[in-house]
């Protein structure tokens, strides 16, 4: 049966370049694996004072949903030379409670995107060490940090040339790999 794959997109923003290359990544995925983007915008800031019997809703179904997923692919942009906060705050929804995380073995991959040069390597290296954390399995190689990635991928999920689209192609085919070990 197929992987379920929970894809977290680290920009807020409407015409992201990373979810674009989230949503190019949906189109060229393999059978084996099914990728679906879940949405962290409305994430409740974490604050300890609210884990209480019910926390905010918004926390609860991330939480469940990142519960049921088969692994998780982060893409994202870098901020000021680390991970977006928005990303960080759905890292920390899904931590807690202490003993309770759902990212737990999970295994993941990390990928970014951005308009310049450097492809926000510097974020995915941030993120990496967070990972090591909470303790998620990430795929060592192949690294994706797409630079000048506004001409690599378009709208509507497509990849404006072959290279990147069979780049693109064996980092799926390498973490459907990945997954299969866990
Ligand atoms: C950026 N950007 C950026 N780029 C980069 O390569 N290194 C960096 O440290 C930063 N820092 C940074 C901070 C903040 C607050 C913003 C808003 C932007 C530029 C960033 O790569 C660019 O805006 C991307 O287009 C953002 O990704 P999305 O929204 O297109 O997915």
């Amino acid at each position: 049966s197929k992987k379920d794959i929970a894809v977290l997109v680290g920009s807020l923003r409407q015409a992201s370049i990373n979810l674009k290359l989230a949503r190019a990544m949906q189109k060229v995925a393999p059978d084996g694996l099914n990728l679906e983007i879940v949405p962290i915008g409305d994430l409740p800031l974490y604050n300890q004072d609210l884990e209480t019997e019910t926390p905010p809703a918004e926390w609860t179904s991330f939480r469940e949903r990142i519960r049921a997923c088969d692994g998780a692919i982060f893409v994202t942009p870098e901020y000021n030379r680390s991970v977006p906060a928005a990303l960080k705050n759905a890292i920390e929804v899904g931590s807690r409670p202490f003993g309770k995380s759902v990212w737990d073995h999970k295994p993941g991959a990390v990928t970014g995107a951005s308009p310049g040069l450097i492809g926000g390597a510097a974020a995915a290296l941030q993120l990496r060490v967070i990972l090591t954390n909470i303790n998620v399995p990430t795929m060592p190689q192949p690294e994706v940090y797409l630079g000048t990635a506004d001409k690599l991928v378009g709208d509507h999920g497509i990849f404006l040339n072959e290279g990147t689209q069979k780049f693109i192609e064996s980092f799926l085919a390498a973490f459907e790999s990945w997954v299969a070990r866990f």
